[in-house]
């Protein structure tokens, strides 16, 4: 895993959109992984911003979003379809039809399940995958102790997840209890992975996914075992990092070598390309 510790959360944003900038130029094509939560959406807004002033072009670009609460309907306002609508696909060019969110008010879940998984196998895998991470670990709904090879499914929401998501409700109570997720198995075939974290309340779990053992107590782990995976944390998500100073090192070497802005260096690999 690379990682760049940045500013603050405006150049955490800053970073991230330009990685998906990149991909999006020079395969224009691409299948993008998309996240909701608090985490991404100053992301979203610079991809906005990219799209208005830049032409930063989405039409051919295909979505799948990580999850989706269970029972609540696509026009529900705590949805996670609701979220991508109002946050980033309405304000860019993207094309209905390539827009992908597991729908939370499937009937039969398991035949479900696999015909998002098959609709990700169709589009070609997922090129670029933007994650954040629970203060549990989770990535997309993945709770401590799902399998680390698990595939889309329906998931129960741990106690933490849901005491940390009712801010966005009225009431606690309100939280669905079950979400259909990606599994991490599902997550880890994305050929590229982006993970941003930021604020205090992530440092304690930063540490131990990016530098702790891999295990299906904190799910985010199993990104170590991943050959492309850029960690891209503000200062206060990084505190906690026992080679915080050696992260700062590596940037600053590739810095010179390349001779581009530390945080972008990552921007130099090459594309994959299906
Ligand atoms: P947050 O959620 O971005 O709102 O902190 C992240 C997550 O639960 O994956």
């Amino acid at each position: 895993m690379e990682v760049i510790i940045t500013r603050d959360y405006d150049e955490m944003s800053q970073v991230a959109a330009q990685i998906i900038r990149r991909q999006v130029i020079r395969k224009p094509d691409s299948v993008l992984g998309l996240a909701t939560g608090s985490t991404p959406l100053g992301t979203y807004k610079e991809m906005i911003r990219m799209h208005r002033e830049e032409g930063l072009d989405f039409s051919k670009i295909t979505t799948f979003n990580l999850d989706e609460y269970l029972g609540l309907p696509p026009a529900h306002p705590q949805s996670y379809r609701y979220f991508m609508n109002e946050n980033l696909f309405k304000h860019i060019n993207i094309s209905p039809s390539r827009i992908f969110i597991p729908n939370g008010m499937a009937e039969d879940i398991d035949s479900y399940c696999q015909w998002y998984e098959e609709q990700i196998k169709k589009a070609g895998g997922i090129d670029l995958q933007l994650l954040g991470i629970g203060s549990d670990g989770h990535i997309a709904f993945n709770e401590p102790g799902s399998s680390l090879g698990s595939r889309t499914r329906l998931k129960t929401l741990t106690e933490s997840t849901i005491r940390d998501n009712a801010r966005f409700f009225d009431r606690k109570e309100d939280v669905p209890c079950f979400a259909i997720t990606m599994g991490v198995g599902t997550i880890f075939e994305a050929r590229d992975i982006v993970l941003i974290a930021n604020g205090k309340k992530k440092a304690a779990v930063c540490a131990k996914f990016i530098e702790g053992p891999v295990t299906a107590r904190v799910t985010a782990s199993r990104l170590q075992l991943h050959p492309h995976v850029l960690v891209v944390l503000d200062e206060a998500a990084a505190s906690q990092l026992r080679e915080a100073d050696y992260y700062r090192w590596v940037q600053l070497q590739k810095q010179k070598l390349v001779g581009m802005p530390s945080q972008v260096s990552f921007l130099r690999r090459p594309v994959s390309k299906k």
